[in-house]
């Protein structure tokens, strides 16, 4: 029988879908091996010339389309299987594989690059279009779209990120999947589940800030060990 106060978070980041096809940030290969974040992943950078930013999300959209779960996606999605709401997904990706995996109780703190949001009249939508005809794409009244993703010096959404926070806090296991973890206020909440009482695992071929914390570590890419994890974890949520 399950243990009624076990609880699990899972936070992920762009590690998690390298395996998919899908290009991190930081490291060899990753977007701001080449580009600056700041010339590309801000308001002040869509402000000064929204084309420039406007063909890297469309590139990264054309490039998510094409790109499928992988066993670490599918692995999370059998952990909320068998958890249900005692398992929530939080994540810094914005590619919407975790939801094609079968996910569904997700905190998607970065946004979601499927949705864009209209600088006129504010209204966000889901919008599968890639390529768009034209860019910028426009709002039906007029207006210029926005990928509805959270930018540098952007606030993240207050209620997934409070409902993240509650999530870290009420923890007793906090998996950290595939992120360089140095973008805050991201990475600050596994320190929030470790401040109270979480175990902290991680899944990461390279170490991070957070590796210190952990009371569990695998090297490896998370598409090859998450069954494995998730296995452990079931394990451990027995009464
Ligand atoms: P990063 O690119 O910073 O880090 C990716 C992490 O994944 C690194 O620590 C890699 O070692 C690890 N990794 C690579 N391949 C992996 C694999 N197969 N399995 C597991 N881990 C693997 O990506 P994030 O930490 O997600 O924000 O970046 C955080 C935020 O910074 C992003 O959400 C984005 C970025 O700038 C914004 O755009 C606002």
């Amino acid at each position: 029988m399950l243990d009624p106060d076990f609880r699990v978070a899972a936070m992920t980041g762009a590690g998690v879908s390298a395996e998919s096809g899908i290009a991190t940030f930081r490291g060899l290969g990753g977007h701001w091996e080449n580009a600056r974040p700041e010339e590309l992943a801000t308001p002040q950078a869509f402000a000064a010339d929204h084309l420039k930013v406007w063909r890297f999300y469309e590139a990264r959209r054309v490039q998510c389309a094409n790109c499928s779960p992988n066993p670490a996606h599918l692995g999370l999605a059998r952990l909320e299987e068998a958890l249900c709401d005692r398992f929530t997904l939080i994540t810094q990706n914005v590619d919407g594989l975790h939801a094609m995996a079968g996910s569904r109780r997700i905190l998607e703190l970065h946004g979601n690059i499927w949705r864009v949001r209209c600088l006129e009249c504010g209204e966000e939508v889901e919008d599968r279009t890639a390529p768009f005809p034209e860019l910028p794409p426009m709002c039906g009244c007029g207006g210029m779209l926005r990928p509805a993703v959270v930018w540098f010096g952007e606030s993240l959404p207050g209620e997934i990120f409070e409902s993240a926070f509650q999530e870290a806090a009420a923890s007793s296991i906090f998996l950290v999947a595939g992120t360089s973890a140095v973008v805050e206020p991201a990475a600050g909440l596994a320190r929030i589940a470790a401040s109270h009482g979480a175990k902290v695992w991680e899944v990461n071929p390279e170490e991070t800030p957070l590796s210190y914390i952990c009371e569990k570590t695998w090297r490896a890419p998370a598409g090859e060990v998450m069954d494995e994890v998730v296995d452990l974890i079931l394990s451990k949520c027995q009464d």
